[in-house]
């Protein structure tokens, strides 16, 4: 038997979170709790993945497309073995099923695969771990030779069984065939009046299938998130993690609690980052990068040696070695700076190519633009790339020199080694080595009496 089957549990309310958004969709890292789970899941062979929804069920279904797993529709919550049963005609039978939870994000795929390891052996996996505070959880019951009988449910169970700091996390790997053969006894006859996975531990027991419980390494691993104060905490242990394992990886950090990361960052060595910066999405990061306090920079590349000054912000952007970018920049998608490229302090940059060198130092918007190298572009252009209606290209070519306050209205194009003056608005073509310039030329009145207040 080689399938595995693995079911999610997901359908239910998550009242506690107070939200119109499904539990399972709120976010760890800024990804879908339940997308750490399925990522997780997925990287285990042969794995196919079962979905149990209910609770605005299209949502999640939405928020799913695309992705290789199958759905089953759990109308009523009637319990955690009810949800299993619902995705039981379309498990493998020769298989082994394990099971996971939607709300328990951060699931290691070592610790499942260990489970699957002791299901594939014909036993029962089970995880548990020990609670200094019990309340609340199904308590795992051991035989005077200290195997595994019984869970017990806490509103089930005796003052003698509460006092039991072992728990069930939920999560266990069996044989779909003992599970095929044990869901449909289940009964609903109990406390909540549910019909619980956790019943099939005593029938396991009753007909000698060894229960084998193994520990995670953390509590984290199995902290299931009812509120958003359980959010916070595993956001908290999570982006902990992250800030380790960059900081491993020669990065290093001026405050690990003072940095989040919502996606996959790859880091070159010696990289410094200050604190309160957000990496996002997928982020390349190459060697001597610095990036100082309060940066965003989201699906980018960050060439080896380029220094991001504080306040920048990055989106979709390709940097390309020794840039320099920031205090206060925005490079907007489609930006992509060659090496050496310098975008300055309020400037706003959007789908241009800004060549070898050349420098947007002040209070510039670049934006559908190719630009060459080695230009200057002075204090306060615009490239006037919008009619109201269509967007159009400013092409400036190497070593161009546009002086302050211009406005290239689009489409136009500035030749190689061309001198824009100070205060111009180009319209036309401006051939290579030319100056242009569109000032209306300075008078003077002598003697110039200014008006004087009526008395
Ligand atoms: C369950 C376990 C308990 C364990 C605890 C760990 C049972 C009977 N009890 O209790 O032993 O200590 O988890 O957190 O299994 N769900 C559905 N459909 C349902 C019911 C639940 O999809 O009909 C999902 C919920 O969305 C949730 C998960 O299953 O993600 C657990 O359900 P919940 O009702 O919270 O179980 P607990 O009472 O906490
Ligand atoms: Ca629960």
């Amino acid at each position: 038997m080689n399938t595995l089957d693995i079911v999610i549990l997901a359908a239910g309310q998550g009242s506690r979170m107070k939200s119109s958004l499904p539990k399972v969709l709120h976010t760890i890292g800024g990804k879908p709790m339940l997308q750490h789970v399925i990522d997780n899941a997925s990287s285990l062979s042969e794995a196919k993945l079962h979905i149990v929804i209910g609770h605005e069920a299209e949502h999640v279904k939405a928020a799913l497309s695309g992705q290789d797993v199958q759905f089953a529709l759990q109308t009523e919550q009637r319990g955690t073995g009810h949800a299993v049963a619902q995705a039981l005609p379309n498990i493998a039978d020769d298989g082994v099923v394990l099971v996971l939870y939607g709300d328990v994000p951060l699931t290691q795929a070592e610790t499942m695969a260990e489970l699957v390891k002791i299901a594939q052996r014909g036993q029962l996996g089970l995880l548990t771990v020990n609670l200094d505070d019990p309340t609340g959880y199904g308590r795992i019951v051991r035989s005077d030779a200290g195997d595994v009988v019984a869970i017990v449910e806490h509103k089930d169970a005796s003052e003698a069984q509460r006092a039991i700091t072992e728990v069930n996390t939920g999560i266990l790997a069996l044989s779909s065939e003992q599970l095929n053969d044990w869901i449909p006894q289940l009964s609903a006859n109990n406390a909540q009046g549910e019909y619980y996975l956790t019943d099939i531990i005593a029938m396991a027991a009753e007909q000698g299938v060894r229960i084998q419980a193994i520990q995670p390494r953390t509590t984290q691993e199995v902290q299931g998130v009812n509120n958003r104060l359980q959010q916070a905490e595993l956001e908290r242990w999570y982006q902990r993690g992250q800030a380790e394992a960059l900081m491993l990886n020669g990065v290093s950090l001026a405050d690990p609690a003072r940095l989040d990361v919502r996606g996959e960052v790859s880091v070159g060595h010696d990289v410094t980052i200050d604190i309160n910066v957000i990496l996002d999405g997928k982020v390349v990061i190459g060697d001597n990068v610095t990036i100082e306090a309060n940066c965003i920079i989201k699906d980018s590349q960050i060439g080896s040696g380029t220094h991001i000054k504080a306040n920048s912000i990055l989106e979709q952007a390709e940097v390309a070695e020794h840039c320099d970018i920031g205090p206060f920049a925005r490079l907007r998608p489609g930006t992509q700076l060659a090496s050496h490229a310098k975008i300055g302090n309020f400037v706003e940059t959007k789908k241009a190519n800004i060549g070898v060198g050349s420098k947007v130092s002040h209070l510039s918007y670049i934006g559908d633009a190719e630009v060459g190298a080695g230009v200057n572009i002075g204090a306060g252009t615009i490239t006037c790339n919008y009619d109201g209606v269509n967007k159009f290209t400013t092409e400036i070519g190497d070593d161009a020199f546009i002086g302050s306050n211009t406005a290239l209205v689009a489409p136009v194009k500035i030749g190689a080694g061309a001198t824009i003056g100070a205060g111009s608005t180009i319209t036309k073509t401006v051939e290579d080595e030319q100056l242009a310039i569109t000032r209306v030329k300075q008078a003077h009145l002598n003697n110039w009496q200014r008006p004087a207040k009526k008395s």
